[in-house]
């Protein structure tokens, strides 16, 4: 940024800015020079409405401005198409990414055409991010255009800076992700797993910032089917081991591919505990439920009271002994 243009380039800039000024002075007086070729030569076949104009008798030759008269007219500001005619790259990457950014661009450039590199005034005059959007991330982020690399086009970020690590003031270390993403990063941090130690956040969220991760990218379904939403039902991916409340209708086979036993037994030994999803009874993962909370006490008081433990004779709820019933 600093090493602009040089006095080299101020010259070039000089020599271009004082010959466009030429350029257009000489254009006007060809233009003039046309009209008055024209005036000159009714005769001319007139086809188009412009033409015909020109034939008409030739209005009073407009005196050309001089003195105070060349002053009255008001300036106005150029447009950004106006400003693109030179700066056709800063237009075009406006234009392009779409951005918010395009307003005028002098709501930006307050002051432009100052550059001087005598006065290595580079820096003072460019626009300020702060000047409209303060320290968007925090102070931890002072820096804009480390990661918003092209003002023209701000969403274009430069994964890097992101994946950097940041000091924080106690001297402990973060990854950059962290301190935007506070949530996430919490619940990481609390809920220790493989993906803290062999993952990390742009393990998952790979080289473009704000990219999903599918879990099927790196892992096989627990039962065939299983899609990506799917997992997101029982598993956070910022807490994958806690595994949330899923609904009572989980098809009872995913529990089987890892509780076998109990999962064959309800198959292969049918009782009216078949006909329920393992999460009608688990309905969270590891809950242990009461038989009381479903069938309360069936058998009178005196039997519950000499075997308080249901299990003492139905003796597994998975594989329930049943006496004359199939
Ligand atoms: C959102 C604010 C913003 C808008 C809108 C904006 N610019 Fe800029 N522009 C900047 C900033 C900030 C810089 C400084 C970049 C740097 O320091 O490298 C800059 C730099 C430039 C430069 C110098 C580039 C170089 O590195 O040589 C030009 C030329 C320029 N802008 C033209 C334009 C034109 C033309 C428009 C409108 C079509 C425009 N800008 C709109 C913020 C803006
Ligand atoms: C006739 C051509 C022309 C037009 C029109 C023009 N510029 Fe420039 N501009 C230049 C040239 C030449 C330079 C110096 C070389 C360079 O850095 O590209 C320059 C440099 C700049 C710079 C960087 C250096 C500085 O001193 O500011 C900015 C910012 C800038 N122009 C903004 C604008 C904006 C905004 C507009 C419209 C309001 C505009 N320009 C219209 C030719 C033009
Ligand atoms: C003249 C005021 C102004 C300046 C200076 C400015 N911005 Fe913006 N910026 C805006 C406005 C207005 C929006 C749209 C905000 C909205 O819709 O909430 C915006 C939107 C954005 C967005 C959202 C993405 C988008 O393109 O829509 C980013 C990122 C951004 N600015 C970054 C920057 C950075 C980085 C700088 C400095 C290089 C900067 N801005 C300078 C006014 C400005
Ligand atoms: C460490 C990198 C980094 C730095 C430094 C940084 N930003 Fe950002 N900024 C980002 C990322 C990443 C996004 C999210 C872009 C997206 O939506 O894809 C973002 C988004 C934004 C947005 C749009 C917010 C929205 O809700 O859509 C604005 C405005 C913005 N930044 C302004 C700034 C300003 C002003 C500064 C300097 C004070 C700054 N940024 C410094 C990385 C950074
Ligand atoms: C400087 C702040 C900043 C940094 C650093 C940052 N982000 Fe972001 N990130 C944002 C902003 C702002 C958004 C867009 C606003 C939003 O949706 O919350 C965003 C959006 C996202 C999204 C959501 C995309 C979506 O579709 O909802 C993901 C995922 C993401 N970032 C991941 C990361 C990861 C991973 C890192 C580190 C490698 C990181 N971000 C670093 C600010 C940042
Ligand atoms: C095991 C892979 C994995 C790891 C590691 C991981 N993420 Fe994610 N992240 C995901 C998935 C998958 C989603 C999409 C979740 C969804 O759609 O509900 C996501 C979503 C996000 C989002 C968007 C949230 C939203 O509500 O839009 C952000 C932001 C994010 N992650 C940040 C991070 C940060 C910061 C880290 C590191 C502290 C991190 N992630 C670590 C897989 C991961
Ligand atoms: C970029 C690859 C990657 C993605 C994407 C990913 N994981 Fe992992 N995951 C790993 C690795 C590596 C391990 C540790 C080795 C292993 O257990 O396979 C792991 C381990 C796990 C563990 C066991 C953790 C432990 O400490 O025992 C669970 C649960 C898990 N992943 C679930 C998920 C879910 C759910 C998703 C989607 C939200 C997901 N993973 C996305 C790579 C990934
Ligand atoms: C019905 C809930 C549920 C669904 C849906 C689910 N999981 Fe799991 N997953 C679990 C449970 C429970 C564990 C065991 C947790 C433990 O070890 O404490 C687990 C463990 C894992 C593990 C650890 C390694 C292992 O196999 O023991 C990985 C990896 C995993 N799941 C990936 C996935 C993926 C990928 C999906 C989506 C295709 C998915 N899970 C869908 C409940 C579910
Ligand atoms: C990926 C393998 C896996 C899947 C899928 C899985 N579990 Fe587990 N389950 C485990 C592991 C490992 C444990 C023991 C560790 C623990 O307590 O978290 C466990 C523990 C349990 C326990 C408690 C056992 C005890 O001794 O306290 C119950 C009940 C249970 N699971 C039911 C289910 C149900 C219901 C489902 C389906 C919704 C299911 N599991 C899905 C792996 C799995
Ligand atoms: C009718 C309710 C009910 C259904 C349906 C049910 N369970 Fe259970 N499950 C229980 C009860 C009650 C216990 C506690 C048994 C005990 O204390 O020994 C239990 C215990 C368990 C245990 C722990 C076993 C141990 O030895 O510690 C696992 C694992 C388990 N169930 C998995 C499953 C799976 C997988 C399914 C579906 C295939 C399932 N359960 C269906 C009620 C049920
Ligand atoms: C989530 C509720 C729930 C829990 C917990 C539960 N059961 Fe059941 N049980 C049922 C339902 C529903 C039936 C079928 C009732 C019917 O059709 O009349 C049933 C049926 C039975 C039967 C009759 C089986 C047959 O095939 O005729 C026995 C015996 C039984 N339960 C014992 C138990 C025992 C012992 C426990 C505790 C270890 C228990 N149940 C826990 C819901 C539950
Ligand atoms: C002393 C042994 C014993 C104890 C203890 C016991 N039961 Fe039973 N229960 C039985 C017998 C025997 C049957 C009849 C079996 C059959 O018809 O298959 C039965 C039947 C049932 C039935 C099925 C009723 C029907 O109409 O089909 C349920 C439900 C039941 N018991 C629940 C419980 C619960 C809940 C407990 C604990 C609070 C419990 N039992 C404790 C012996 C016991």
């Amino acid at each position: 940024m600093k090493k602009r243009l040089g006095v080299v380039t101020l010259t070039v800039m000089g020599i271009f800015l004082f010959s466009a000024i030429f350029a257009a002075c000489a254009n006007q007086v060809a233009e003039r020079g046309t009209v008055q070729a024209k005036t000159a030569a009714p005769a001319a076949v007139a086809t188009t409405p412009k033409a015909v104009a020109a034939t008409k008798p030739a209005p009073a030759t407009p005196k050309p401005l001089t003195g105070a008269a060349l002053y009255e007219g008001t300036p106005k500001p150029l447009t950004p198409v106006e400003c693109g005619r030179c700066h056709t790259g800063e237009y075009n990457d406006l234009k392009q990414s779409k951005t918010k950014h395009r307003f005028a661009c002098t709501k930006c450039h307050t002051k432009f055409h100052r550059y001087n590199p005598i006065k290595k005034n580079w820096k003072a005059i460019m626009p300020k991010c702060q000047r409209c959007h303060g320290y968007k991330h925090g102070k931890a982020f002072p820096n804009c255009m480390q990661c918003h690399i092209n003002p023209h086009s701000p969403r274009t970020i430069k994964f890097a800076s992101v994946t950097k690590m940041v000091t924080l003031k106690k001297g402990k270390k973060i990854i950059a992700c962290g301190l935007c993403h506070k949530k996430e990063y919490t619940e990481m941090a609390k809920n220790p797993c493989a993906h803290n130690t062999e993952v990390g956040c742009q393990g998952c969220h790979a080289d473009k910032h704000g990219y999903i991760p599918n879990c099927l990218d790196c892992h096989e379904p627990h039962v065939q089917g299983q899609k990506f939403k799917d997992c997101l039902v029982c598993h956070s991916p910022h807490s994958a081991l806690k595994i949330k409340k899923y609904p009572v209708t989980t098809p009872s086979k995913i529990c089987g591919s890892c509780h076998t036993t109990e999962y064959e037994h309800l198959r292969d030994h049918h009782t009216k505990h078949s006909n329920l999803t393992c999460a009608k009874c688990h309905d969270k993962h590891g809950f242990i439920p009461k038989c009381q909370k479903c069938h309360g006490y069936p058998h009178g008081a005196g039997l519950h009271k000499r075997f308080p433990n249901c299990l003492e004779c139905h003796i597994d709820p998975h594989n329930l002994p049943t006496i004359g019933k199939k």
